[in-house]
């Protein structure tokens, strides 16, 4: 897997916070966009309310044309501190099966050449700081209800600890 910026990455890369996970892609017409204004939203107030305790991150499900560049680019439009994920089809495939996202971009595609749609979930995963999962949230749940979930985990998450 690879970051926004080039670097290559691993879930293991993110332990010590939450990791707050949506799966779309950037040519998506309407859905990933709503999603992602919601997500940058919620970004605001659990700074508010916990600090920094989270890590926001974007992974594409549509690996031939969301390079980094294009990831960071698309990205930038909501929120400065989403990581966007990609990487080969493979990896990419496997990791929607981790988290049982549907994944539809077709295997034999010419980026440059084929305009097409790919479905996906349009959930967001909540994971621990250990990278447990937490809790998942449908595309009904607002920005604050979000927000305030993920504070209150993380505060349990707190008082376990110590
Ligand atoms: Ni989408």
């Amino acid at each position: 897997m690879v970051d926004h910026d080039g670097n290559q990455v691993t879930d293991k890369d993110f332990r010590g916070k939450f990791m707050l996970i949506y799966f779309g892609f950037t040519r998506c017409p309407d859905v990933c966009p709503e999603e992602l204004d919601k997500m940058a939203d919620l970004i605001e107030i659990v700074k508010k309310v916990s600090g920094d305790i989270m890590t926001p991150i974007f992974i594409t499900c549509d690996p031939w044309r969301d390079t980094p560049e294009r990831v960071k680019e698309y990205l930038a439009e909501f929120h400065n501190e989403i990581i966007g994920i990609t990487g080969s089809y493979e990896n990419i495939k496997k990791v929607c099966k981790t988290y049982r996202v549907y994944f539809s971009t077709p295997p034999n595609v010419d980026p440059n050449k084929d305009d097409y749609l790919v479905d996906h979930s349009l959930f967001m995963y909540l994971m621990d700081p250990q990278g447990e999962f937490v809790e998942v949230f449908g595309k009904n749940a607002t920005a604050e209800e979000i927000a305030l979930r993920i504070c209150d985990n993380a505060s349990k998450y707190n008082s376990l600890k110590t």
